[in-house]
């Protein structure tokens, strides 16, 4: 392979996992079965995930596994990205379908339910570019996953300024990987602008 032939395909990745339009088209509450569903992929919702205590770690340093659905090879398939999504894009997708659910709860008064077992796969994904996967990324999520904390600890008074918090830290991390997708992120705000 060329060099130029190498900078195109890097553009081509590039653009797949970081669409302009991230309009979300799940719906929640479906099993987990991505990798081989002939239908369209969904978004699987936080209560399937096991707590946090029991869960293997997840930092950067975490190997990730060959193979998996949404490793290099073996992409989701996903009306929203033509080449399919990495597991990365798949968890974005179901990060941004929770946090709707989340701020339903948030405008009805209620506490919101736990986000961090999920959430926190952040640090452990395959993404679509494997170098997206560095020091700078981690420092974002670590910042993000901290916001995410505070967001399911806070009391009902609380909850708006947490939500608020933890899109700006989606935010931060997009305004140096994805620009594309914070269109997605700003439409999740609360209509206090939160
Ligand atoms: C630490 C950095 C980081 C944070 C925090 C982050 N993102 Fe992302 N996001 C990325 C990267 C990198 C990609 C590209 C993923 C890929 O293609 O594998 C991405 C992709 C996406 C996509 C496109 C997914 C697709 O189908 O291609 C959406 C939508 C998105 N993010 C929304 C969000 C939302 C909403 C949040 C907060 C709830 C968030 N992101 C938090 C880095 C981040």
């Amino acid at each position: 392979m060329n060099g130029n032939h190498s900078a195109w395909l890097f553009f081509v990745l590039l653009a797949a996992g970081c669409p302009q339009s991230a309009t979300p088209t799940a719906t929640p509450a479906q099993p987990a079965t991505l990798a081989q569903a002939p239908a369209p992929a969904t978004v699987n919702a936080a209560q399937s995930a096991a707590p946090t205590d029991s869960e293997p770690p997840c930092t950067l340093q975490t190997a990730l596994t060959p193979g998996i659905p949404g490793s290099p090879g073996h992409l989701i398939p996903s009306p929203l990205n033509p080449n399919g999504s990495s597991e990365l894009a798949q968890l974005m997708r179901t990060m941004q379908a929770e946090l709707k659910l989340a701020r339903a709860a948030i405008e009805r008064g209620e506490k919101v339910g736990p986000l961090l077992p999920t959430f926190r796969k952040i640090r452990c994904s395959w993404p679509t570019t494997a170098t997206d996967r560095n020091a700078a990324f981690d420092g974002y999520a670590q910042s993000y996953l901290a916001a995410v904390k505070a967001l399911q600890e806070a009391p009902p008074a609380e909850a708006a300024k947490a939500y608020g918090r933890v899109l700006d830290g989606c935010r931060a991390c997009h305004e140096q990987s994805c620009g594309g997708a914070i269109p997605a992120i700003e439409a999740l705000r609360l209509p206090s602008g939160r």
